[in-house]
């Protein structure tokens, strides 16, 4: 299984206008997990706060590719440090159901994560999550992040004050836990010349 992370737009533009359709529907689906009470609800203003988002994260939003077909997408963002130095950042993501459970969320962590730490030399990477989504912080764990505590009633989720789970991992654990993930280095090099797409992967599968 061969494992892409694209970028979908390019010095403002738009370059993969194809994927737009899946990543609405991705949010649409998860909706629950991503956004809160204060985002918008109308469904054109939805969609159209998505695209404004996507191009704010540029060039750190990737769709995931598997086997050339659109699989899901990664994002970075809540930057810390300025211009010259970056200190740490938070991550999301999302898989198609279809394919969830095959390890590509491992596998996409992994580039993250060699992403971040190898390339970006950040100090610390978060997530901040809804503590009922097992699958993500059982992931989490599996790749050398840690439970650091919970931000009681953080956010507003159809009208009820809702608890998130904050799981990081910072240079020393990964260094600790991870070589580098990479398969192909010369494929890497060509990539992040063009985009800053952390590579890609090959799975058993
Ligand atoms: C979280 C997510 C990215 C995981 O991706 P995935 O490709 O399904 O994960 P993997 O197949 O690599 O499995 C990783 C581990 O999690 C476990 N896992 C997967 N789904 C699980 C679930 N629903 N409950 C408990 N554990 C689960 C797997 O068994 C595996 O553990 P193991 O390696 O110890 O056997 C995917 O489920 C997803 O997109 N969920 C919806 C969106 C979301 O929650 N995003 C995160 C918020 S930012």
């Amino acid at each position: 299984m061969n494992i892409e992370l694209s970028t979908i737009t390019r010095d403002g533009q738009l370059i993969r206008p194809d994927v737009i359709p899946y990543i609405l529907k991705w949010y649409k689906d998860y909706q629950f997990l991503l956004f809160d009470d204060f985002y918008p609800t109308d469904p054109q203003e939805y969609a159209q706060a998505i695209i404004e988002d996507i191009f704010e994260l540029e060039p750190f939003f990737w769709v995931v590719e598997v086997n050339g077909e659109p699989a899901g997408l990664v994002y970075l963002n809540e930057w810390y440090g300025d211009g010259k130095r970056r200190h740490s950042c938070q991550f999301h993501g999302i898989l198609d159901k279809k394919f969830q459970k095959l390890g590509i969320g491992t596998a996409v962590g992994k580039l993250i994560l060699s992403f971040v730490f190898e390339d970006l030399k950040l100090f610390r990477l978060e997530g901040w999550l809804n503590p009922d989504n097992k699958a993500m912080i059982h992931l989490g764990k599996n790749l050398g992040f840690k439970v650091e505590g919970t931000l009681r009633g953080r956010k507003m989720v159809n009208g009820k004050p809702q608890n998130e789970l904050i799981l990081a991992i910072i240079r020393p654990d990964y260094f600790r836990k991870h070589k580098s993930s990479r398969i192909s280095h010369g494929q890497e090099k060509e990539q992040t010349k063009t985009s800053p797409a952390p590579a890609s992967a090959e799975t058993g599968q």
